[in-house]
């Protein structure tokens, strides 16, 4: 890990890796400002930094682009609270995607999961189609079907888990392993575990990837994407490129917010864990719900394995309704407390019919709806679903 010390050539040492997570959290990439002693970092809004009479930049920045200091700072705390030696930032989380699969060459292999986010399977056929990338969806549970779909040419091992938005779990530690062997490079996109409640980069995984503009930004205020890698690959260092060079940097301000919101990350994560696991015992128990999507709970197939990869389950689940389509729709309408969009990982509950959002070729069940769960109270919620759901039996 980088200390502020060594990377700013000021100021003293006040994390170190082995520290937890919460001290990390608000600690890693931070220094008090040495021009004015404050303690919020300020935002360097500079575009271009002054060179020394000698010509060069003995402060480290020359142009925003290609670094800058709220960039550095979100970088480093990212590293270091995903427990990796390095981390590059995006201006989104698809940003991050693209930026890695710009790494790949054409005739290259990608293996995906078959229930992965949407937005990665309309990234790899409508913006690299043209790559002549080969691409194979697998069921990321079965481990004997993903060993039958490496290839020689296989590149990439894209994980996701829990998966958007069925909350499938893959078996990090066994998936890293059967990567390993095929010479490819695992990639995890931990979006819904966040690194606080899953660490893929100490099961053996190669790299992590998050849409920080969930639950790391946490405000729904912010976009961003993160990459951080446990050692030097060429894929990352491609994708380091293709942000300084291919121009996907995120601004100072959104690297400064983003960085706001990882200091409360591990007391809102565990907050939200909680009042999940609420909701889904109390959704799995009504009459109106068909199946509940928890790794929390003991019926979900991947609980033995989340139990093992995660500190906790998450604030992240997906349900059933009885009676199809019109009336999960109808069950979102009626939500009071919760807001109808789509998106995770903030202050507020988001409720959303899945299918709608993801379009005509979802592979997700027409009466599946989402639920973020934010930092309401776990009674207000469960009141809310049950006069939702409720009411919308009676239609
Ligand atoms: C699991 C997952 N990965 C990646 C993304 C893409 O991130 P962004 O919207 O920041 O581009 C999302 C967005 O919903 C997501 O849920």
């Amino acid at each position: 890990m980088r200390s502020p010390a060594g990377s700013h050539g000021r100021g003293a040492l006040v994390y170190s890796s082995h520290m937890h997570i919460e001290t990390l959290a608000v600690h890693a990439g931070r220094h008090t400002d040495p021009a004015t002693g404050a303690v919020a970092p300020p935002i360097h809004l500079t575009t271009t930094f002054e060179r020394a009479r000698d010509g060069q930049y003995p402060l480290g920045f020359s142009y925003a682009r290609e670094d800058n200091p709220n960039r550095r700072a979100l970088e480093e705390c990212l590293a270091a609270i995903e427990g990796g030696t390095q981390a590059l930032a995006f201006p989104s989380g698809l940003a991050a995607i693209a930026a890695l699969m710009q790494g790949l060459e054409p005739g290259d292999h990608i293996v995906a999961p078959d229930d992965v986010y949407y937005g990665l399977r309309k990234v790899i056929g409508e913006v690299f189609g043209k790559w002549q990338l080969e691409v194979s969806y697998v069921d990321m549970t079965d481990l004997d079907a993903l060993t039958a779909t490496l290839r020689p040419n296989t590149r990439l091992v894209w994980i996701e888990t829990p998966s958007n938005p069925l909350l499938k779990i893959t078996d990090l530690a066994a998936v890293a392993a059967i990567a390993r062997r095929a010479n490819a490079i695992s990639v995890c996109d931990g979006t819904f575990a966040t690194p606080i409640l899953q660490r893929p980069l100490d099961l053996g995984i190669d790299m992590v990837m998050h849409s920080t503009t969930k639950y790391i930004g946490g405000h729904s205020d912010v976009l961003g994407g993160s990459l951080a890698t446990r050692f030097d690959n060429y894929l990352f260092e491609r994708a380091r490129k293709s942000q300084q060079f291919g121009g996907a940097a995120p601004s100072p301000f959104d690297c400064w917010l983003t960085l706001r919101g990882v200091d409360t990350l591990p007391c809102r994560v565990r907050a939200q864990t909680g009042t999940a696991g609420r909701i889904a015992a109390f959704l799995e128990s009504h009459p109106a719900v068909e199946a509940v999507h928890y790794p929390g709970l003991a019926s979900h197939p991947g609980h033995a394995i989340a139990a093992r990869q995660m500190s906790g389950f998450g604030g992240m689940l997906s349900f059933q309704v009885r009676g199809g389509r019109e009336r999960a729709i109808e069950t979102v309408a009626r939500a009071a407390i919760f807001t109808r969009a789509t998106s995770l990982g903030g202050t507020h509950s988001l409720i959303e019919h899945r299918a709608s959002v993801e379009g005509p070729h979802t592979r997700t069940p027409q009466n599946l709806l989402r639920i973020s769960t934010g930092l309401e109270h776990a009674e207000d919620l469960i009141a809310d679903l049950t006069q939702a759901l409720g009411a919308a039996a009676e239609v």
